[in-house]
């Protein structure tokens, strides 16, 4: 049974991390609040000009080294990524050149918090029907484009300006969101192998009703010109968010999927050795973990030192369980994810 298995994992995070103290210094929030509603303890942002392809790359050269794979061997590049260096083209072709490689197809996937686990479906279908033999999945983000203050350097610790209480109001209206986020990037080498170890099966779903739960109003070309300065003025260019109804739907699907992809296989949902789930919020995983019924010893969480990182949540908790011992061959590892679209899925992997 020819099965595409991750050979090698490798992350990197934007250079400044930046603890919820710190996020004071910009808005209304509190290290308290951000703890118990989300369990985020500090991110990391990249300095300005650090972009997602960038991080893609980074955290390919990783996992390259990991996979000990060369460069030159890799055939095709799967993207996933909600903050593109450019509206087009993609990240893919992108980090293609910064790889120095030759002309190989690049492809780029737009599934949010999603991304990885559509990433993983496409790339195992292209491996195994024989179109790509060594392929390069990748799943990196920059969301400090996103944020709505100016005063990078103070919030950095430098001698910069601090924002004025005008400036705090204007960043507090986001604070919501803005607390969660994380730049980061993530990376897998995928190979087809014979044997029965690899991915084993994927169950994906996508629903657009109700898609501006979660969604940025502007800079989209449902408006002409695709942005205009109103939107800056009003925030339109930050993503807008039902963070309940998100929540909501995230313990309800989440728990759903992985049942639906066990039943698939036909694997009880306890033999699972270690869930690794999108890192959007602790509180929504922990009750995802209690739906399954599983116990802390099967359940991986990095979101307290990374907080939100959307497509590379998964890569980078995979990397850390694999470095750390927590993943070892034969283990039976459910990756699962929900996010804006809305889509979400699961992937069940044999180690
Ligand atoms: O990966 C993409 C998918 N995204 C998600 O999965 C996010 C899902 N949703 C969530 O994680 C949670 O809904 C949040 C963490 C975003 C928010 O938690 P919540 O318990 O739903 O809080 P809330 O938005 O209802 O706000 C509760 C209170 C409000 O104050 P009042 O109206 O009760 O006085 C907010 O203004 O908390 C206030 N608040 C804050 N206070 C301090 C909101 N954000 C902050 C903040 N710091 N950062």
């Amino acid at each position: 049974m020819l099965r595409s298995r991750i050979l090698g994992t490798g992350f990197v995070t934007g250079q400044h991390r930046v603890t919820n103290d710190d996020l004071v210094r910009m808005m209304d929030t509190s290290d308290q609040w951000i703890r118990e509603r989300s369990g985020v303890e500090q991110r990391y942002y990249v300095e300005e000009g650090t972009t997602t392809t960038d991080l893609g790359l980074g955290a390919a050269r990783k996992a390259l080294e990991d996979a000990g794979v060369k460069a030159e061997e890799i055939d095709y590049i799967v993207f996933a990524t909600m903050t593109p260096d450019h509206y087009f083209p993609g990240c893919g072709g992108i980090l293609q050149d910064k790889l120095g490689l030759g002309p190989i197809p690049a492809l780029d996937i737009r599934q949010q918090c999603t991304g990885f686990i559509y990433g993983l479906q496409v790339s195992d279908a292209l491996l195994r029907s024989g179109q790509a033999r060594t392929l390069l999945l990748v799943g990196a983000e920059v969301h400090s484009g996103f944020m709505p203050w100016t005063q990078w350097d103070h919030l950095f610790g430098g001698e910069g300006p601090a924002p004025t209480e005008t400036e705090k109001a204007w960043n507090s209206r986001f604070r919501d969101r803005t607390v969660l986020f994380g730049d980061a990037g993530g990376a897998a080498i995928l190979r087809a192998v014979d044997g029965d170890r690899g991915l084993l099966g994927f169950k994906v779903h996508s629903d657009g009703n109700g898609f501006e739960s979660l969604y940025v109003p502007s800079c989209g070309f449902a408006q002409r010109p695709y942005v205009t300065d109103k939107d800056f003025l009003e925030g339109r260019h930050i993503p807008e968010m039902n963070g309940k109804q998100v929540f909501k739907l995230a313990v309800t699907r989440m728990p759903e999927v992985v049942r639906e992809v066990c039943a698939a296989q036909g694997v009880p949902v306890q033999d699972i050795d270690l869930l690794i789930a999108h890192q959007a919020n602790l509180r929504i995983n922990e009750m995802v973990q209690r739906a399954l019924e599983l116990p802390d010893s099967k359940v991986f969480n990095n979101i307290q030192r990374y907080g939100n990182t959307t497509a590379a949540t998964i890569p980078i908790a995979l990397d850390e369980a694999r470095k750390s011992g927590r993943v070892k061959d034969g283990d039976l590892v459910c990756f699962v994810g929900l996010g804006a679209g809305f889509h979400w899925g699961a992937a069940l992997m044999r180690a």
